[in-house]
């Protein structure tokens, strides 16, 4: 098939997808346009990574998340973006002495105890950093689907096989979950890891591999999610043009996108998505 043709039907098919209501209470604006992924949930009006931020963004109707996934010092995997709890915590006022914060340093009953919502606006006081489980289950409860990013694997040795293991017993491996779960991160080996570990699971590389490097990618993730600035049409076609490892055309997710002309712009390069703080803005610029 032709390269737009394909990039065509991949759209079909994302607005199809979307066309599915996300719970009883909530119907999916974005019909048409790329699949819009809210980033850290609805990040732009919910503190990031936090349970409230995922149902902001099922509030306004938008069923795919994406959030990073780390490890507390006593081995949980909880939600959070930086290596370290002092942006988005009170970490630095709960406990003063123990620069830098970072998360591997933290037990989960110590990171349970603090605020990740009073950073971003009295409304959100209180609202806490999630576990995993408590972070699925959410998901789960308002039937969203998840780009769950493995971040700062380096840090975290063996965290590829404990997030499956954790996506396993929350059901998340299941046939029918698995249409709704992408594993991605900056790391390709992790990537490669986790396709090697659970070859069904659909997995996206973070990065904008060279042109001559992306066959290679192809043997291991379905998708190559970029930064919008690093892309281009060509860029666009090139990815829709191989096959990835369920022999289905590689994707693209572009990030991180929050404004109508951008969003426009990468649209029409044919992305099959756009990770978005602000995902009203980018459905509304993006519905044909
Ligand atoms: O999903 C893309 C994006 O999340 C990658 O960057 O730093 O926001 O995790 P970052
Ligand atoms: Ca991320």
């Amino acid at each position: 098939m032709h390269v737009r043709a394909v990039a065509a039907a991949t759209t079909v098919f994302m607005g199809a997808v979307l066309l599915l209501p996300t719970s009883a209470a909530h119907a999916a604006p974005d019909t048409d346009g790329p699949l819009v992924v809210a980033h850290r949930g609805a990040s732009a009006y919910a503190p990031e990574n936090t349970l409230a931020a995922v149902d902001k963004a099922d509030e306004m109707g938008f069923s795919w998340v994406e959030n990073d996934v780390q490890r507390t010092k006593d081995g949980r995997l909880v939600i959070v973006h930086d290596a370290s709890l002092a942006r988005t915590t009170d970490v630095e006022e709960l406990y003063p002495d123990r620069a830098p914060w970072n998360v591997a340093d933290f037990t989960a009953a110590e990171i349970a105890r603090l605020d990740a919502g009073s950073w971003f606006g009295s409304d959100y006081a209180g609202a806490r950093v999630p576990t995993l489980e408590q972070y699925m289950r959410r998901v789960s409860r308002n039937h969203q689907k998840l780009v769950l990013e493995i971040k700062n694997p380096r840090l975290y040795p063996g965290i590829e096989q404990q997030t499956l293991k954790v996506l396993g017993n929350e059901g998340w491996l299941s046939p029918s979950r698995l249409r709704k779960l992408v594993i991605q991160s900056f790391s390709a080996d992790t990537v490669r890891r986790i396709h090697e570990l659970r070859p069904a699971v659909k997995t996206g590389f973070l990065g904008t591999p060279d042109i001559a490097d992306l066959p290679e990618y192809a043997t291991f993730s379905d998708q190559i999610n970029s930064s919008y600035t690093t892309i281009s049409e060509s860029y666009v076609a090139t990815i829709h043009a191989l096959d990835g490892p369920h022999g289905k055309p590689l994707e693209i997710l572009a990030w991180t996108v929050n404004d109508a002309d951008n969003a426009r712009e990468v649209a029409g390069y044919g992305v099959d998505g756009i990770i978005t703080n602000k995902p009203d803005v980018v459905s509304e610029a993006t519905r044909s």
